[in-house]
């Protein structure tokens, strides 16, 4: 597809000597409205070299450009305006959209290039509660547009499968847990055995000898310790996996902290190696003021590692077996310390690979007061409210049905992809960095910017293209898009690769979510004002093509944010 921007560099970089092409790119704006043009080029940097009023070297280099990929290029005081040839546009639009159909906008940015995202990481034996949701749904969609970007990634969930807990809950177990009823409901039995555990051992030193015995015991890989380790993960893992399975969420590799504990020791080495380990009061740690940060502890002083001694492992493990051009956490806002923390730690371990090391972090989510509640208990588990969020729109299908007086097909289907999805657009709707309130009232809306108005425009646009005899094969002209819906329909289409080109380098899927509503939203305005199915048939099956490749645009962006585009609804 023609790429407007790089012909104005072009062009400009002929007639202006002083300045390089890079230099003219970066200078390129975008005008507040199409009225003033689609680019704008300031020229006041050449004010010095031409010696001239920066209004008349504008109108002498607008004056001279002659160009068909422009309606007409213009000066505004030390601007140049470029307008850009709708025709053109159109053109190559419907082209690109005929012929690459669900790649439309595609561009291969990543060639290949290895990229780790590590996202969701709950921890074992603990809820997988509505505080998770953040992770696993940023981290997704930012796998999807690294992965549409042309980037091979690999989908890491770190799981908190280690640590001195784990003593504890092995000792809780053996003296009052049940298995069978731990089985039968594992989390919150094992929840409530931690807590039991905790209050003991607060009251009875003994107690915490004990635990830390069998983490010990674990560490050294007694068999009755690893026995019950591995039952307490297994039957987390059961659980988490329908919170993943409903998400239609998969990992390639669920390497958790535990993994890591065996590569601890040669990581100690290189810390000592060079130089960066110090003692204080019998504990290890590496003083980081450099930095401006406060020291990190890596060996405490009975001998135990900690979170992040298997971080500083598991970045040099991923470095290693992929060598990727990014290593991304998606981890929340409260772990920026810590994460700034490992990069210094590598800086200081010689690791020259450091920055490939990217902490993506995210506000928190409360919960509108009474909203949610839970039939667990206090917490708020992540499958509640999926299960929640698809029962509700059971229910307004339901009333659909009734008022509509017939019946609606895969009524169950559609619920799951509405719902899972309706959640999945709201986590995705604003910058990451901001705390959201969880409103159902929000989410669950199907008209303003919510998941279910997309995917119902989505639908209808697939009735038109059926009800019009829409095919690839039907002749079309370009030149008959001259509406302003339709001119700003093409120019948004256009756009689609800058967006996800954006959204991947600021790891930003909300710029997917916004530009796939704003999409959306302006092919309603483009239906409710213009008769698309018209008598003359060249007509119509231009503006059915055009619809065609809105259709699939709204279907890749929405897969982008994880979320499904039923085809009826
Ligand atoms: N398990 C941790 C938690 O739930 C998150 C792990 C983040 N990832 C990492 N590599 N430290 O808080």
């Amino acid at each position: 597809m023609i790429n407007f921007k790089e012909e104005i560099v072009k062009i400009l970089d002929e007639k202006i000597e002083s300045l390089s092409a890079e230099e003219i790119r970066n200078a390129i704006e975008t005008p507040p409205n199409y009225e003033m043009g689609d680019y704008a080029f300031p020229v006041f940097s050449l004010a010095k070299v031409y010696r001239k009023n920066p209004a008349i070297i504008a109108s002498e280099i607008a004056e001279s450009i002659d160009s068909n990929l422009f309606e007409k290029v213009e000066s505004a005081s030390a601007y140049i305006n470029f307008f850009i040839n709708k025709d053109v546009l159109s053109e190559n639009i419907l082209e690109e959209g005929k012929e690459r159909g669900s790649d439309f906008g595609k561009v291969n940015v990543g060639q290949g290039r290895n990229v780790v995202v590590e996202y969701s990481s709950p921890n074992i034996a603990k809820p997988f509660h509505i505080g998770h949701i953040r992770t696993t749904i940023i981290g997704d969609s930012l796998k999807r547009i690294y992965d549409f970007l042309g980037y091979n990634t690999i989908a890491i969930n770190h799981l908190g499968d280690y640590g001195t807990q784990f003593g504890m809950l092995i000792v809780a177990i053996k003296k009052w847990g049940d298995l069978k009823v731990i089985e039968e409901n594992p989390i919150p039995e094992l929840l409530k055995l931690y807590v039991q555990i905790n209050a003991e051992t607060e009251k009875d030193p003994a107690l915490r000898d004990e635990c830390r015995y069998w983490f010990n015991q674990l560490e050294k890989e007694n068999e009755e310790a690893v026995e019950l380790w591995k039952w307490i993960k297994e039957v987390s893992l059961k659980e988490f996996n329908k919170v993943y399975d409903m998400f239609g969420i998969k990992f390639d590799s669920y390497n958790g902290e535990s993994f890591y504990s065996d590569k601890m020791p040669a990581e100690v080495e290189q810390l000592e190696k060079s130089g960066a380990l110090v003692d204080s009061e019998g504990a290890k740690i590496v003083d980081l003021e450099k930095y401006g940060l406060p020291p990190s502890l890596i060996i405490k002083s009975d001998g135990s590692t900690i979170y992040i001694t298997r971080d500083i492992a598991a970045a040099h493990y991923r470095h290693e077996t992929y060598k990727p051009y990014k290593n991304i956490y998606v981890v929340g806002s409260q772990q920026i310390l810590h994460f700034q923390q490992l990069k210094a730690i590598l800086k200081e371990m010689e690791y020259d690979w450091s920055d490939e090391v990217v902490h993506v972090p995210f506000g928190m989510v409360s919960l509108e007061e009474g909203t949610l509640s839970t039939r667990k208990g206090r917490v708020v588990y992540l499958e509640d409210v999926l299960n929640k969020a698809v029962d509700k729109v059971e229910e307004i299908l339901t009333e659909r049905e009734i008022q509509k007086g017939e019946k609606i097909e895969n009524k169950d289907e559609l619920a799951k992809q509405v719902g899972i999805g309706a959640v999945k657009f709201q986590e995705l709707f604003n910058q990451r960095i901001k705390d959201y309130a969880f409103s159902w009232d929000k989410t669950l809306a199907f008209d303003g910017e919510t998941g279910p108005y997309v995917q119902y425009v989505h639908a209808r646009i697939c009735s038109l293209l059926e009800k019009g005899g829409f095919s690839l094969e039907n002749e079309v002209d370009p030149t008959l898009l001259s509406e302003e819906a339709e001119v700003n329909l093409l120019r948004t289409l256009y756009n689609f690769s800058d967006v996800v080109v954006d959204a991947h380098e600021k790891y930003e899927p909300y710029f997917v979510t916004r530009y796939t509503t704003e999409l959306a939203k302006q092919f309603n305005k483009y239906y409710n004002t213009t008769q698309i199915i018209v008598e003359d048939e060249k007509l119509k099956n231009t503006r059915l093509l055009l619809c065609y490749i809105v259709k699939n645009v709204i279907k890749e962006g929405l897969n982008l944010i994880g979320v499904e585009a039923p085809e009826k609804m």
